[in-house]
């Protein structure tokens, strides 16, 4: 074990060699940031005459259009045209997984916020004006708002999805004690900084240039493509960077790009779409509300013997992605714990809401809190810790997955006995019991929050990545891969990766834009994954040039190539360096006509799933780690601060320990909103109500816990993580569940008779509300 080092050691070495750079780098987009250079779409120079789009969008959640009357929109000076599904060339149609979503509304809108027209025009000022002077007729239909209507009303987005391993209909029979209940967890607005946008320019011949803030370059290229009724090779997508993403832009960032893109076709002239944020959080949707039933059996030793468990999902309108998001919910239904007996379903649940969308743990945070409630009301039922139930029920190596992976290297033990004895869990305890006896106005509670998150696209086809690397004449080199950097380090981890097996200064390394023209048919930066499988693309083009500059060494200096080596920017033959150069060396392999340009690519071994059985191997690998969360709540009002949360991760052998860290600590922010204090309200009209920030409230610097420590479990990584640098997006999101049940730990030590209620978040109000409950 070994703390992180604190941020202040992090020195940024721009001229240091890779070998000591590859734990204490920051995020080389730091600088940049700081100094407002980033750029984002909405900083990209527009050409003279460039048209900007507004989208006119559905007022009713459900119904049919009588008529719209476009007309004095269309009269506003400086209004250019206006867009609607008739003036698509190819097809109307953006559904992704399912063709079951419109790019435009054709006779019938679904939801509040359902694109029906594009205003372009010569300013965006005068795009909205425009808007406001467009009037519609609609027809009321039934609206449907949350899972439970849309399940008893039939309306599901496809089949349901059904997990199990052994028998757990027998089991329960034998089962000392059996619990059954109900949960329900709400949505969550992602709220990247940057909203919603795209620049289309046109080029020669019909061919459209995209910029846009997307997570899925690729996908944006084929739908526009569809929507055009153009070939791919005319739409090149181009991505600098996002200003955040969290899964709200794997999908969701493909509508204002074919937008753009259609009106850049019609006029032959730039088009800027960017979404400000009231239409942004009115038009996208977010994580998915989910309710849920739950069963559970337990031994009289506390063993879970079965779990069962119907997952109701608020798909929302459209399926985008959904029955994957419904999938990983399966995946992770029993969370860091072996249950010999389980059965889970999921259903997918269409609503008049906007589609929900992708959102950082992707549907396993959503199962996750229904197997931590399923244990926090047993053992309230039992008179135990909850505690006690989650520490004899731990993952074990070699146990079995509900969807048929064994488990491997599993650290669950490791990191909660850790946990526990490093930050001392006994005193922790004795502490806030001791607070607790001597006060009356404020109560502490505790909590402990395993995590288990498996590693990969759950579909296996996706499991792959490209890159393209050029060394130039000067010895510099330029790296494009399918990884979109939306703030989580991971262009810094590819220069990183090049800086190591070359052995040059990262200041030699540039990471290019990501660009569907020089990486193709990429799968989207999501998953937890694109750190792994674009930089083990990126390890294996270095790789295979280092063999081709080696050969070329090995002529020059007349010595065996196996005695070579690249190391701080020279040639050593045997260990001792040489006088050729890096530089050096390029020039002669450039003379020798040697290629210098290498493109690899990675598919991710091993895995595999039957979608037939609901079986197979999907995960190269785990993340495991144990949170254990504090809060103070008080008690007159209700409200209350997280005091502490102490966390040992599995960061596997964290390449980049301070990009590493700050995705542990954001993820752990953003995983505590979504459960106490993010709260989506849409009214029975399926209008969004909060739908600004005055109205929505996310976690800000004084609302997050006042001592966060993140220690990694020492382990030997996994190599089928980036040099054994194990995938660290989303898994930490979940640790923020844990807040949720130290709350209920809270509100238990003032009000005994509190009875137990699994609602997320645990806003203020409820706490109040429980804090008094009789
Ligand atoms: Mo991420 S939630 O897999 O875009």
């Amino acid at each position: 074990m070994h703390k992180n080092k604190s941020n202040s050691d992090l020195d940024f070495k721009l001229n240091e060699v890779s070998i000591s750079l590859k734990q204490s780098i920051k995020n080389l987009d730091s600088h940049t940031h700081v100094r407002g250079e980033s750029l984002y779409v909405d900083d990209v120079n527009i050409r003279q005459g460039t048209f900007h789009g507004v989208v006119f969008d559905s007022p009713k959640a459900h119904g049919i259009i009588k008529h719209i009357d476009y007309s004095k929109a269309r009269a506003l000076e400086g209004v250019e045209r206006i867009f609607t599904y008739k003036d698509v060339p190819g097809k109307n149609q953006i559904g992704g997984i399912i063709p079951d979503e419109p790019l435009f509304a054709e006779n019938e809108v679904h939801f509040w916020g359902m694109p029906i027209a594009l205003i372009v025009a010569e300013s965006e000022f005068i795009a909205r004006q425009a808007r406001a002077l467009i009037d519609i007729n609609i027809e009321d239909l039934p609206v449907i708002t949350t899972a439970k209507q849309a399940k008893a009303k039939g309306s599901f987005i496809n089949a349901p999805r059904s997990f199990s391993l052994g028998d757990f209909k027998k089991v329960f029979n034998d089962c000392k004690y059996v619990f059954e209940g109900e949960t329900f967890s709400n949505g969550q607005e992602h709220l990247y900084i940057e909203s919603q946008g795209a620049y289309a320019e046109p080029l020669e011949n019909g061919t459209i240039k995209i910029t846009s803030s997307t997570q899925g370059p690729t996908s944006v290229q084929s739908i526009t493509a569809r929507v055009l009724g153009v070939a791919m090779h005319k739409i090149e997508v181009d991505v600098t960077r996002l200003g955040g993403g969290f899964g709200g832009k794997e999908d969701q960032a493909t509508p204002w790009a074919v937008m753009a893109a259609l009106a850049c076709y019609h006029l032959n002239q730039s088009v800027k779409l960017i979404l400000n944020r009231h239409d942004d959080l009115r038009m996208t949707g977010k994580r998915h509300p989910y309710e849920s039933t739950y069963k559970i059996g337990l031994s009289k030793d506390l063993k879970i013997m079965a779990y069962e468990a119907e997952f109701l999902q608020n798909s929302g309108a459209a399926a985008d992605l959904s029955p994957a998001i419904a999938e990983r919910t399966l995946f992770h239904s029993t969370n860091s714990y072996f249950v010999p007996n389980v059965t889970t379903k999921v259903i997918s649940c269409k609503t008049n809401l906007p589609p929900n969308t992708a959102f950082r743990g992707f549907g396993g945070p959503q199962g996750m809190f229904v197997i931590e409630s399923a244990i926090a009301k047993a053992a309230s039922e039992i008179g135990v810790s909850a505690r006690a139930i989650q520490e004899v029920n731990l993952l074990d190596e070699n146990d079995t997955f509900s969807y048929g992976q064994i488990a491997k290297k599993v650290e669950a033990k490791n990191t909660w006995d850790s946990a526990k004895s490093i930050f001392d869990i006994e005193t922790l305890e004795k502490d806030i019991e001791d607070f607790n006896k001597n006060n009356n106005s404020f109560k502490k509670g505790l909590t402990l929050m395993p995590i288990t998150f498996g590693i990969s696209f759950t579909n296996t086809p996706m499991n792959h990545a490209r890159a393209l690397v050029h060394i130039y004449l000067d010895g510099s080199v330029g790296i494009s891969t399918a990884a979109v950097e939306m703030g989580q380090g991971v262009n810094t981890k590819m220069m990183q990766i090049a800086a190591d097996v070359f052995s040059i200064p990262i200041d030699k390394i540039k990471i290019e834009t990501t660009n569907t023209t020089r990486v193709a048919n990429t799968s989207p930066s999501a998953a937890s994954s694109t750190a792994d499988l674009n930089g083990k693309a990126t390890l294996m083009a270095c790789n295979s040039l280092v063999e081709r500059l080696k050969i070329v060494a090995s002529e020059i200096l007349k010595v065996s190539k196996d005695t070579i080596e690249l190391k701080n920017e020279s040639v050593y033959v045997k260990g001792e360096k040489s006088e050729l150069t890096w530089t050096a060396l390029i020039s002669v392999a450039m003379l020798k006509r040697v290629a210098l340009t290498e493109n690899a690519h990675y598919a991710t071994p091993e895995i595999h799933f039957d979608k037939t059985k609901e079986k197979g191997h999907p995960f190269a690998y785990h993340v495991y780690g144990t949170a254990i969360i504090t809060t103070t709540v008080d008690c007159t009002r209700g409200t209350y601060e997280f005091d502490s949360v102490k966390i040992v991760h599995d960061y596997g052998k964290s390449m980049s320990e301070g990009i590493d860290l700050g995705q542990v600590e954001g993820a752990l922010a953003q995983g505590i909103g979504w459960m106490t204090m993010e709260e989506i309200a849409y009214n029975d009209e399926g209008r969004l109500l909060s739908n600004a920030l005055s109205t929505y409230k996310i976690p800000d610097i004084f609302s997050v816990p006042k001592d966060v420590e993140v220690i990694p479990v020492e382990t030997d990584g996994n190599d089928m993580a980036i040099l054994k640098s194990k995938a660290v997006g989303e898994p930490p999101l979940m640790y923020g569940i844990g807040a949720y049940f130290a709350l209920q730990n809270a509100i238990k030590a003032f009000n005994p008779k509190y009875d137990l209620k699994f609602h997320a978040p645990m806003t203020p109000e409820k706490v109040l509300m429980g804090l008094y409950s009789k």
